[in-house]
């Protein structure tokens, strides 16, 4: 009995098979007949039932089919397998004549380029690269630079304060706690000279503030590019010499530059650098001077004479306002105005 019952099952799971379209029907079929409670599982579990020999005989011939319907669902699935997957790679052929998509990338700021640019320069002429705080005390941004307190020189600059000084004593860079957004890049000089003994030659690229009306010349932040030379045998003549080498390699074009006097607490004689194209307009470049003995002795050197002395020349340029001239730009505001328009130029 359980015997032809087993043959029917056997022809009825093969026509099953046969009959499937897809992987569901096969999974099916298999589930009917061989899954857990499957007619043919069903049949094994019978088996104890009944007497040895029979269950011998027919134990045999269970396991036939079982293996045999396993090994016809595993060829189909095998099939469909593959059919499904010459199906989608055919959906999925790649057309490597097709013009490629190009993936868009940025570049680097006009600023950070010229940055770049006027770093190498100097380098090039022995220049170490050296940086500084932005947020700055009040006793480096000033008082160590020879500008004290209620001292009209301190109105040179409208300064971003953070915290007023609390102390009355400005003498003392331990009692000054002032703290302020920088307006120059000067207060580096300082900083470098009371680590590093002369002869040094150091440029410090960095983006200082001020509380000004902007216009197409003037932001409220912009960079400067400090330079400092300090040596027994420094004068005025090797910053012309220097800063006229630095221009030429940079704009790469005739120009001229013209020295007016001028006034810094912290150079003596202090001088203003202009520079413009053959015949263009004069453009307010840099401040520059002779290390004021007093920021000498604010960074603890001893300044000039006598001998071991030391005496350098100092220059803050603005680094904007090289790479408007670099690149005849007219507004210093399309810098910071992030208009795609104008960045892709570079
Ligand atoms: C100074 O800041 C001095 N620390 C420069 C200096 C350094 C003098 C060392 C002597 C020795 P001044 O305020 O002039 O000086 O600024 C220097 C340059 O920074 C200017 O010539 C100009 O190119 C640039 N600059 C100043 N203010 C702005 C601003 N608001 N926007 C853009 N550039 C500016």
């Amino acid at each position: 009995m359980a015997s032809i019952n087993l043959k029917n099952l056997k022809v009825e799971a093969k026509k099953g098979i046969e009959k499937a379209d897809n992987l569901k029907d096969l999974d099916e079929i298999f589930r009917k007949y061989l899954g857990k409670k499957g007619k043919i599982t069903l049949i094994f579990n019978s088996l104890k039932k009944l007497p040895l020999n029979k269950r011998k005989k027919l134990g045999r011939e269970a396991n036939l089919v079982k293996i045999g319907l396993e090994k016809l669902i595993r060829e189909k699935t095998q099939k469909f397998k593959e059919e499904i997957r010459a199906e989608s790679l055919g959906k999925e052929k790649i057309d490597i004549t097709r013009p490629g998509k190009k993936v868009k990338i940025g570049h680097l700021h006009p600023l950070t380029l010229v940055q770049r640019e006027v770093e190498e320069i100097f380098q090039s002429m022995g220049f170490s690269v050296i940086t500084g705080p932005e947020v700055e005390t009040e006793w480096y941004n000033f008082d160590a630079l020879n500008i004290p307190k209620d001292h009209p020189a301190r109105d040179m600059w409208d300064t971003f304060w953070l915290r007023q000084n609390e102390s009355k004593n400005q003498k003392s860079k331990i009692k000054n706690n002032g703290l302020l957004l920088r307006t120059h890049t000067s207060p580096v000089q300082v900083r470098y000279m009371e680590k590093h003994n002369p002869p040094l030659r150091i440029i410090v690229p960095g983006r200082c503030f001020r509380h000004e009306a902007t216009d197409a010349s003037h932001e409220i932040q912009f960079y400067q590019l400090e330079g400092l030379v300090v040596d027994k045998n420094i004068s005025a003549a090797n910053f012309r010499a220097i800063i006229e080498e630095f221009l030429k390699r940079f704009l790469k074009t005739d120009i001229e530059i013209r020295l007016r006097p001028s006034f810094f607490p912290f150079t003596e004689p202090s001088f203003e650098i202009d520079v413009r194209r053959k015949k263009g307009k004069w453009v307010e470049m840099m401040g520059a001077g002779m290390v004021h003995p007093n920021v000498f002795k604010a960074a603890g050197l001893i300044p000039n004479a006598p001998a071991g002395g030391w005496q350098g020349f100092a220059f803050g340029a603005g680094l904007d306002r090289l790479a408007m001239l670099k690149y005849k730009i007219n507004d210093i505001r399309l810098f910071y105005s992030g208009d795609l328009r104008f960045l892709k130029q570079f």
